[in-house]
Parts: structure tokens; sequence; C-alpha cells
């Protein structure tokens, strides 16, 4: 038996059981089948969560775009490794061989140490969905650089808060970006971030043709830099726990978390992990629709696919336009075999004509695939139904950028789905539901706070700059368990379900956003005397915000309507466009607790129009306020 294809169900009880009963000799086991090492390892796993410390393989050395690259030159050189699908669907897709891309990242690496990136560096990779995206990051990893990469969605000002906050010496990005039928000037959002940062060297990819200003001494056109420079770049050796990369998260507070991932355990279960969700054979073409700026791009587009040799998809443009066709009509053209989006892309495709989608070809797909937020019952009919015909199985992957990789999602054409289920833990992964109490609810038809209870190789080591913090949020809810911020139930049989999150953190269209970090730049408004965020059910975003705005006197006279545009303004300039209000309702104040607390609970009961519910509120500071709040309500 193989550990690492699992291809029925009782192979995964077994290899489930085997994982759990030895995890380090299980992980042994798959780091020896498949990967590239230039040393192996002294030790499995060290780990304490209580420091909290976690250690995967140490004393190995390899790097990872060996086993992304080099590892297929023989054997898949001339077979895609990366096929482009540009937003203007007239414009030719590039299908980017092994071959191709390999020499491509080598060159880049190249570049690189030119401009004086070295082992350790962190660099800041601001680009669209353009292939020089996955060649950065790949160029980064060869040469130990650690990439940090910021979605091309984010403000000037999120975007040198992340650049500050781990110390970038360099910036990568394009002049611009297309999205459907517009153009994002990037390049200006850069120079508007770089006011505020200390940066030597700003790599410039022309996509878009726009104008641009470039700062002599510091921005550099990129290809004129890499005519003439060597396709050859030999890798730099990386021990297993050094660095690979920092992906900034939202958290509960103001600062975005730099979640820290390292080299050889990151590698193993992102590999892993996508040979088994998507069942991924030679020769099929796979397709994730995410942007690779978030984690699900950088495991399941680049890494995971790249370490398995397969020919992963990357869409430049939006599954609008040139209409709400587009994602079909290119599964229908690449023959796509395996299809990964969010449920809120299902969501609002399914709002459109059905015939969008019976008009194109699907029946090359074998497996489907959803993340990022839980799918609704109808949404989950929708896609098996017209896009999966009810031949291919839906996979509800459930993971988080902490996580680095797939934690919870059926085995397809081995674990039967259930809608709405991610159903069974995969190998490795040892769940645990909490109590209010801190004890763990054992057996069947439970709920709970999800908690994890053994190391598993993709976790993040720390939030960079930050231990202390990575501790407190992850490891200190509950005695020697990960905390993961969400609510699951588990089912008769023992399926798992996620329930939503259990703390500050509301998903918006499968994006995370804290509430903290907007309320602050509401508050920034001179009108505005305190505000508080919350989220509310969405047909398509799953989840909008519902902001509760108190003005301060002065600003109590102007135009409500202006105010709301000024205030949305102001959130798309500190965080970006996908964190504005759907809805701002003006109070005369906010509930709060006797010591302060503004009592969100209450104010989330009324936005879901439960103000009904809203049990005793006597106990409250200003019980009043509760009253007049439900009067003005939007709801
Ligand atoms: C949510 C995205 C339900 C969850 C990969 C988690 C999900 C957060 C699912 C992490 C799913 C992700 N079902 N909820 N299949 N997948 N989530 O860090 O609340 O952007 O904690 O990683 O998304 O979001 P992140």
């Amino acid at each position: 038996m193989s550990n690492y294809h699992i291809k029925h169900l009782e192979e995964y009880w077994q290899v489930y059981r085997k994982s759990v009963s030895h995890p380090e000799h299980f992980w042994e086991e798959v780091a020896e089948e498949h990967f590239l090492w230039r040393k192996r390892w002294d030790k499995v796993l060290e780990w304490d969560f209580n420091t909290p410390i976690v250690k995967w393989f140490q004393g190995a050395q390899l790097n990872i775009t060996e086993n992304c690259l080099d590892r297929h030159l023989t054997t898949r050189g001339d077979k895609t490794a990366l096929l482009f699908e540009p937003n203007d669907p007239k414009e030719a897709a590039q299908h980017i061989t092994y071959k191709e891309l390999h020499k491509r990242v080598c060159q880049f690496a190249n570049l690189l140490k030119s401009q004086g990136i070295r082992k350790g560096d962190r660099v800041c990779i601001y680009l669209p969905m353009i292939p020089e995206l996955p060649i950065a990051m790949l160029a980064c990893a060869r040469i130990g650089a650690v990439h940090s990469m910021v979605f091309a969605g984010f403000s000037a000002t999120a975007l040198a808060t992340r650049i500050n906050d781990c110390d970038c010496k360099m910036v990568i990005c394009s002049d611009g970006s297309y999205r459907g039928a517009k153009t994002l000037d990037l390049k200006s959002i850069v120079d508007e971030a770089l006011e505020e940062c200390e940066i030597a060297s700003v790599l410039v990819v022309k996509r878009t043709g726009n104008d641009v200003q470039m700062k002599s001494g510091r921005d550099h056109w990129i290809a004129p830099l890499l005519e003439n420079i060597s396709g050859e770049c030999p890798v730099e050796i990386m021990e297993a726990e050094d660095p690979l990369f920092i992906l900034y998260t939202s958290g509960s507070t103001g600062k975005p978390k730099g979640m820290l991932h390292t080299t050889a355990g990151y590698m193993v279960y992102t590999a892993y992990t996508f040979k088994n969700v998507f069942q991924y054979r030679e020769n099929d073409i796979y397709w994730c629709t995410a942007d690779i700026g978030w984690i699900t791009g950088h495991s399941y587009i680049v890494y995971g696919p790249l370490c398995n040799g397969a020919t992963s998809v990357m869409f430049e443009g939006v599954p609008s336009y040139p209409n709400f066709g587009r994602f079909w009509d290119i599964v229908d053209k690449h023959k796509v075999n395996q299809f990964y989006t969010a449920p809120t892309v299902i969501r609002a495709l399914a709002k459109e004509n059905v015939s969008h989608v019976t008009s194109h070809d699907l029946s090359s797909l074998k497996v489907l695939g959803t993340v990022g937020e839980p799918i609704n019952e109808e949404a989950w009919h929708w896609y098996n139904e017209n896009v999966g015909k009810k031949k291919s199985p839906i996979a509800d992957t459930w993971f988080q950028t902490e996580t680095g990789g797939i934690m919870i999602s059926p085995i397809p054409y081995s674990t039967p789905t259930i809608p709405t289920f991610a159903t069974l833990p995969l190998p490795g992964v040892q769940l645990a539901l909490m109590d209010d109490n801190g004890k763990e609810i054992q057996g069947n038809q439970v709920e709970g706070k999800l908690c994890i209870k053994f190391p598993w190789p993709s976790m993040a080591r720390t939030i960079y700059g930050d231990h202390n913090r990575y501790r407190e949020t992850y490891f200190s809810a509950y005695d020697n368990m990960y905390f993961t911020g969400d609510g699951a139930l588990r089912d008769a049989v023992g399926y798992y379900r996620i329930t939503g999150r259990v703390d500050d953190v509301i998903i918006v269209s499968g994006h995370n956003l804290g509430t903290a970090p907007i309320e602050d730049a509401i508050n920034e408004h001179p009108a505005v005397a305190e505000s508080a965020i919350v989220g509310y059910p969405h047909d398509i975003k799953g989840n909008a915000l519902y902001g509760y705005v108190t003005l301060k006197e002065t600003g109590a006279d102007r135009n409500q309507d202006n105010l709301r545009k000024e205030i949305n303004d102001l959130i798309t300039s500190r965080i970006g466009p996908i964190a504005k209000l759907e809805v701002i309702q003006f109070t005369d104040g906010l509930p709060k607790t006797r010591s302060g607390k503004i009592m969100r609970r209450i104010l989330r009961k009324i936005a879901h129009k439960e103000s009904d519910q809203l049990g005793d509120i006597s106990t409250l500071l200003n019980p009043e306020v509760v009253e007049s709040v439900i009067k003005g309500s939007l709801a």
C-alpha cells in the first residue's frame, strides 16, 4: 500500500488510523516516498504546544523549487506546468512547460541576486495573477529569500503596513492589472505605500502599459534586466525549518498577523494533500480559481500542484467577464479535470441564467472543490447538479492561512459527501471539539469550538516578529491545543461541519476580515465618535458588514449619505474595497458592559433581525441605548 495516494474508503481509514497512532512514522514514510532531499532528516518531529515550538524533519536539507521544478525536468520537461489564461479571452493562453518555468525562475532568481537579495531577506510581492507572480515566488524560494505576498486588491496603507511589519528589502509589482473591463493602476498604489517605507529596490513587470512614474535609482523595469541573464541558478540549500514565506491574515486586533511558514513540512503536507484531495492523475488539468495572494493560491496553485508535476491553470480575470459563462468557457477550452473555487463565486454564478453553464461542455470535470467559507445547501446543489452533473464529487475543504494546507475534506470517490459537511479529517489531522469549560467533548452529534490536538507538518510556526501573540492567539484558549477560531459540529457518523467563526473575524466573500482594523479606519473620520462592526447573512457574499456608527456632536447634523460614502472611502483607502460596509446605521450610542466593552452580541442580533431574542440586558451600562438602536435598525 502506498501512503501517498489514497484510492478508496477502507484505505483512507487504514491510513488515517496509522497516521494517528504513529504520526511520526506516518509522515516519515510520506516524506520518503515522494520528495527530493539533499540530506535526510535526523528527527521527524519535536514539539511543545506550550512554548509553542513545532519542528518537522530537523536536520533535513532541501530546496522546495528543486521539488517543484528540477525533479520534473527529465520526465516532464515538456509538460505544461502553468497554463495561463489571460483576462481578455482574445489574448492567447500561455502553456509554460516545466523546462521553461525552470529557466524563467532561474533567470528571475539571478536577477534578485544581482539586486542584492540574499537568503533570509524578505521580498514583498504585489502582483496580479500573471505568470511573473508564481515565477517571482519560486525565484525567492530558490535563493532562500522569504516572500511576503500582498493581495493586489489591498490599499496603499495596508500594503505599507505589511511591507514595514516584516521589513521587506524589495517590492515586486506590475504597472497595472486587468480585472474584467477595468484596468487598475497598481504601481501608483505602490508609490503611495512607499512614501512610508524604506525600500531600496522596486522591480516592475509591464503588463497593462499604463503610464507610471519610475523613481530613478529605485524602480526598474524587469524585462530589460532579464535579457542576457543566465537561465541556470543553483539552489540555495535550505534547512527544513528555514522560513519559506510570510502571509498576512486578519486578526481580532488591528495589526495583521504575518503567519510564517517553513520549508520541509509545508512542502510535504501541501503536496500530499493536493494529490489526495484532488485525486490528481498524471495528465489531468487542474484549476484553482483563487488568487495566489491568499493561502489557497500559495498551496494549491503553486507549491502543491508543482510538487506533483501537475498542470495548474491560473486565470487573470474575473468570472463575469466578458460574461457569466467565462469559468465554464475556460473549463471547456482547456478540458479541466479538477475545478476548485469559493462558495461566494458559486452563489454569484447561480444567480445568472443557467444557460451560461449548459452551453459549455463540462464533461472533462472529475472533481469539484470549494474553500474559504461554509457552503450553503442551495449553492452546493446548484454546483453538484449544473457543474458536476451529479457525477463529480465535491470536496468541501476546510483550512486556514495558519494551517498551510487542507485539514478537513472528503477524499473524492472514497468519502461519501453530504452537502455543507467538510466530512473527515485528512491523515495526520487530530481534531477536537471543546466546550466552554475547556473540556474536550467526546462522542458524536455534538457541537463545540474546533481545535487540533497534534502538530501537522504545514502549520505556521509563528507570527513574524511576535511569538507571544502566536501563543496567545492560538495556544492559550485550551490546554495543549491549537485553537482554530471556528465552531464545528460532529454528526452521528463523525462528519464535521464548520459552523463559522466564533471570534471577531468575519468572512465576507471568502475573505477574512477582522472587525478591529475596520473600526479603526472608521474612527479616523473626524465626525465619528465610535463604531462597531458585525456580520450578517448575505445572499452572495455569505456575510456582509453592518456598521453601527456614533457621531460626535460636530457630525450630528451632516448629510448621512455623504457621511456613509466618506466612511466607506476611508475604509477603501485604509484596507481595500473588500472591507466596505454594506449597511451603516448611525446610532446615539452603543450598548456596553459595565466595564465599557461594546456588546457585539446584541448588535449582531439586531443586524440578524433577531432583536426579540436579546435576553437579559439589564446588566448593561446603558440598557436604554438598545431600544434606540433597534428603532433605527436598517436590517
Ligand atoms: C473559513 C482560507 C467553512 C474558516 C483557506 C477558516 C471555511 C477561515 C472553509 C480561514 C470551509 C475556510 N467551510 N469555513 N470549507 N474553509 N473556512 O485563512 O472560518 O483565508 O477559519 O484560509 O475560512 O480563512 P483563510
